[in-house]
């Protein structure tokens, strides 16, 4: 995925340049969606409702795309977005702390489940179900609570 999603919320600002905050939004909502399909993709397989030969494949293509798009958007915040906001918002460094640790941590549940999807065939399905219950409740939390903290403070920043 791109790191430019339209604006959806407050439509686009005079000039065309986008809220940073409804942006977060926004690309949070498209990873909301993707790793859902991702999800779904999975369980089928596991309960034996798509038995292609090589689902088993594509689902470890598909899990690489969504975990790179991860991947790609916490290095963005790691290296833009925080910087940007510790200049313009620095009453939020406890915040960027906690959202910095927990980047670390989704990156951990990630590279656990990718290793479980990457022989799919061998693991145990049940453990497989409870990494991605695992993965999902993390990621909704850091999205919820990065969107309630950085949404106002990242809209109200000229770019
Ligand atoms: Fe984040
Ligand atoms: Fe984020």
């Amino acid at each position: 995925m791109t790191e430019s999603p339209s604006n959806a919320t407050t439509g686009p600002r005079p000039g065309g340049a986008v809220s940073l905050g409804d942006a977060l939004v926004r690309i949070h909502d498209d990873l909301r969606v993707r790793l859902a399909a991702l999800r779904e993709e999975v369980l089928a397989f596991l309960d034996g409702r798509q038995p292609a030969p090589d689902l088993a494949a594509q689902l470890r293509e598909h899990c690489t795309e969504v975990c790179g798009a991860l991947g790609e958007h916490h290095d963005n915040e790691e290296t833009r977005g925080f910087p940007l906001l510790e200049r313009e918002a620095p009453h939020l460094a406890p915040v960027l702390d906690r959202l910095r640790r927990e980047h670390v941590e989704v990156e951990r549940a990630r590279r656990n489940l990718q290793a479980l999807l990457d022989d799919l065939g061998a693991a145990d399905p049940e453990r497989v179900r409870a990494e991605l219950d695992r993965v999902t409740a993390r990621l909704d939390a850091h999205f919820a609570y990065e969107e309630e903290q950085l949404r106002g403070a990242l809209n109200g920043i000229s770019v």
